[in-house]
């Protein structure tokens, strides 16, 4: 049976432009989320046994591991990896552990944003003693995203985009990020739900500028995933 949830989320891609085969995309996460529902918590379980040995205020990416680690693990031995927003270091962490990687690129404003100074510099802090054990498989850029694909000259097989989740800015960061993503690759957009998803009351989130650029870009990309959080974009031409 199919939660009320189920048809709000469908409610919600519909008001936001989503095109026909994210919705099948969708249907079909939720369609076989019985079936996967104990490795999802086996892995998810894992990755915060993990994290409990790591200095973090919170937890915003266990929920994801199931989905990445088969994603990944199907679709490259070895990769290179750029996230946009990285907080305290929890989706780094989880890259560093579980995959071979060729180099992993870390970009956040941390302490440099306007607001919040004191606890983004908490975060900085840390975010480096989190990632002491991988001290040379990865490198960090404290800047905006903006800055830093501007400065930017390399190429990336896998890019996770959660930084400002803005619409004008997430349409940027894909944009962004597309330029630079190797044929093949695969983008990660999180939070495709966000906001009040019931009332659908909120208009600048990282849905409709998704959903555009899907739309525009739909003969250049596979949709390989769409579940209750984020969707999975593999370059194809
Ligand atoms: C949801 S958090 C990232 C969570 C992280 N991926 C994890 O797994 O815990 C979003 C991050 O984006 C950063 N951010 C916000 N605006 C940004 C911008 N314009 N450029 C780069 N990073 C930004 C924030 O400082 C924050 O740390």
């Amino acid at each position: 049976m199919l939660s009320s949830n189920f048809y709000y989320r469908l409610n919600y891609q519909f008001k936001n432009g989503a095109i026909y085969p994210i919705f099948i995309g969708f249907i079909k996460d939720r369609l076989m989320h019985p079936f996967l529902s104990s490795k999802k918590k086996r892995s998810k379980i894992k990755h915060q046994n993990f994290l409990n040995t790591k200095r973090t205020s919170t937890d915003y990416f266990s929920i994801n591991t199931y989905y990445w680690s088969s994603i990944l693990n199907k679709n490259f031995k070895k990769f290179s990896y750029l996230e946009i927003g990285s907080w305290e270091g929890n989706s780094a962490l989880y890259i560093l552990k579980n995959h071979s990687t060729k180099n992993v690129v870390c970009v956040d404003l941390w302490d440099k944003a306007k607001s919040f100074k004191k606890l983004n510099k908490k975060n900085f802090n840390n975010f480096v003693n989190n990632l002491k054990n991988f001290k040379n498989r990865y490198s960090y850029f404290k800047m905006t995203s903006d800055l830093f694909f501007l400065k930017n000259k390399q190429f990336f097989d896998v890019i996770y985009i959660d930084g400002w989740h803005g619409t004008i800015q997430v349409a940027k960061d894909i944009s962004n990020s597309w330029k630079i993503l190797n044929i093949g690759g695969i983008i990660i957009c999180d939070d495709y739900f966000y906001g009040d998803i019931y009332k659908n009351s909120d208009k600048n989130i990282p849905a409709p500028a998704i959903n555009r650029f899907i739309k525009k870009n739909k003969k250049k990309l596979k949709i390989i995933c769409v579940n209750n959080n984020q969707i999975f974009l593999k370059k194809i031409k």
